[in-house]
């Protein structure tokens, strides 16, 4: 029996995270370390079977909890291919993304499953990076209220953007950095809801707007200096972007004192830079290292706390 397999990477936010959702520019890039890969195959019993074996879940479409965004996913795509009998399939899912962390474990477990049935209706054409991503864009809805968008491009195009979330077409480009980045992205182990730290953002927006208008234009300004510098090989400059981005986000509330730590056992160990990376309030933090302060920092994350540790390249 035919199998169609597709995978997207995780991702991390370089700088603008919360400033993006309020139109300001930001910078994300693919983890390719980490994957959710989807699996679909002819059912032969009638219906849509979604089996999550990491999780110990396996049900029908039709049974499906209305916000489950496994089984939106699976949705959006049977949709978007028209009016058809509805197929017989199984389609599974696994990660190595960590759930919860700012990593984009939600919207690679959707761009994955989508392409994978995509390709296996035999339409490829829904399978093209921007419509992989306009329909993960749907599935990231139901995940958390108001996505900017970011995430869903990024795991869906699998290469470095530079994003502004805007009418009637949000820009999506590409940067290639001169000289490659070495990020090492280290876990809090602090799980959080990115719905409820966007929501809580917004709400001191409403209640500070002018405070908040100044710290997303500040984040905005840092992400277009920042996008020249990667393009420039300039890496001190980006650490010290880093750095200013973190105390934005700080100013915003979104850091917590297990990021605190980390970000400040980096700094102290000879990274250029770090900051907090996703929604905040936990998750993973990354700091910009050279092949010579690596092992230093990584040591010093750990004996900082961090419950992993791992090196993503960007470029
Ligand atoms: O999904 P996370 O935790 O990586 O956070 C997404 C980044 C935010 O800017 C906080 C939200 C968004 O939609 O862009």
């Amino acid at each position: 029996m035919s199998v169609t397999i597709a995978t997207a990477p995780g991702k991390i936010i370089l700088f603008g995270e919360h400033a993006v959702v309020y139109g300001r520019p930001a910078i994300a890039a693919p983890v390719t370390q980490v994957r959710a890969t989807a699996a679909v195959e002819p059912n032969p019993a009638k219906g849509v079977r979604l089996r999550a074996p990491d999780l110990s879940r396996d049900y029908g479409l039709d049974d499906a909890p209305i916000d489950d965004p496994f089984a939106r996913a699976v949705q959006v795509v049977i949709d978007a291919s028209g009016p058809l009998p509805r197929p017989n399939l199984i389609v599974s899912v696994s990660s190595t993304i960590p759930i919860a962390s700012g990593l984009g474990s939600g919207a690679a477990m959707a761009a994955a499953v989508i392409r994978a049935i995509a390709h296996h209706l035999g339409r490829p054409d829904l399978a093209d990076d921007g419509r992989v991503s306009a329909m993960t864009y749907e599935v990231e809805r139901l995940l958390h209220g108001t996505p900017s968008g970011i995430d869903n491009t990024v795991v869906s195009y699998e290469q470095p953007v530079y994003f502004v979330r805007r009418q009637p077409q949000n820009l999506i480009e590409t940067i290639k950095p001169a000289t490659p980045l070495r990020f090492l992205v280290a876990d809090t182990g602090v799980t959080s809801m990115t719905r409820d730290v966007v929501g809580d953002v917004r709400r001191q927006w409403l209640a500070q707007p002018g405070a908040f208008e100044e710290i997303f234009d500040g984040c905005g300004r840092i992400a277009v200096a920042a996008r020249q510098a990667i393009e420039a090989g300039q890496i001190e400059r980006l650490g010290q972007l880093m750095r200013e981005n973190q105390d934005y986000l700080r100013r915003m509330t979104v850091s917590c004192p297990e990021l605190e730590t980390l970000v400040a056992a980096a700094g102290g160990a000879g990274a250029w830079g770090a900051k907090l990376s996703g929604a905040g309030r936990g998750g993973n933090m990354i700091a910009l290292v050279s092949e010579e302060s690596e092992g230093a920092v990584r040591g010093a994350l750990l004996s900082a706390g961090a419950r992993a540790v791992f090196t993503s390249l960007v470029g």
